[in-house]
């Protein structure tokens, strides 16, 4: 992993951020995008900024990546920045939580936008200079949603789903080129997102959808990351990250 660069979008907070974590930790360049949130980037430049050794260097932009026009500009920063991009990790997501009876149109535009459209913006930004390398790793992070529909809403579903059909089709393409592609379709991470202020009354509840006798934790998709970049005959996989909760 040494000498190699690799973008973590949404990578300031949550899973994100531990996926650039362990990158860092492996010796790879890391460029981390966000949307709004400054304090979070801050404080995630500071914790990446520990482990970093010679010759590596971290790069963070702001903005939005369901706007094609700035991860393009985010792109072309990072490639001047670091150089060209071996390992894209598909992160950054919203999960707003919508019914049948409330969700609206823009509730649905805004997250196919974000979640999936913002995965297939950054995806033709990276491949044609992992083509030229010969070498290229994708991971989508999907979601147990994209299995068993899930309970945030049939937008997010279909996002998350959305997210394991480009990644097949990416990885069928792409595959003669070098370039594995797989996504990891997590559940119940307790230590990101939504779950960090839940109580652990309502946890309890989470605990009886799984198999095993905890729910989960960012690490646990650190691992599963781990895997797949590391597995250059693995490719078009959804791993689940989820204890066993395949259909809620
Ligand atoms: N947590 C779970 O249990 C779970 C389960 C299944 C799947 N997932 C998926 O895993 C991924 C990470 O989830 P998480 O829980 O770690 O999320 P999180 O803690 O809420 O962090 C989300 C990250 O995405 C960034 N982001 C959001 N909207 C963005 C946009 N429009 N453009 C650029 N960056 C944007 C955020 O930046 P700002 O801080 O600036 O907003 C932040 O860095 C998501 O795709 C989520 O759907 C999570």
């Amino acid at each position: 992993m040494e000498n190699l660069v690799a973008v973590v979008t949404g990578g300031t907070r949550g899973i994100g951020l531990r996926i650039a974590e362990s990158l860092v930790r492996r010796g790879t360049s890391v460029a981390v995008t966000y949307c709004s949130n400054d304090s979070a980037a801050e404080e995630a430049r500071r914790k990446l900024g520990a482990h970093l050794k010679k010759d590596q260097k971290t790069h963070f932009v702001k903005g939005d990546s369901g706007n094609p026009d700035v991860v393009a500009e985010h792109y072309h920063e990072i490639h001047k920045a670091l150089g060209p991009v071996n390992i894209l990790i598909n992160n950054a997501g919203i999960m707003t939580a919508r019914s049948f009876d409330e969700i609206t149109v823009e509730d649905w535009n805004e997250t196919i936008r974000i979640n999936l459209s913002g995965a297939f913006y950054w995806c033709r930004q990276v491949v044609p200079a992992m083509k030229k390398m010969k070498y290229g790793r994708i991971v989508n992070i999907s979601s147990i949603a994209a299995r068993g529909g899930g309970v945030v809403g049939p937008h997010y579903a279909a996002s998350k789903a959305g997210m394991v059909g480009m990644t097949r089709y990416a990885a069928k393409e792409l595959g003669p080129h070098g370039i594995t592609v797989n996504a990891i379709a997590p559940a119940f991470i307790e230590d990101a997102g939504i779950f960090l202020d839940w109580s652990e009354k309502k946890k309890a509840i989470l605990k009886e959808k799984v198999f095993v006798p905890r729910i989960g934790k960012a690490n646990d998709v650190v691992r599963a990351f781990e895997y797949l970049i590391d597995s250059p005959f693995v490719t078009g996989v959804t791993l689940d990250v989820n204890g066993g909760a395949f259909m809620i």
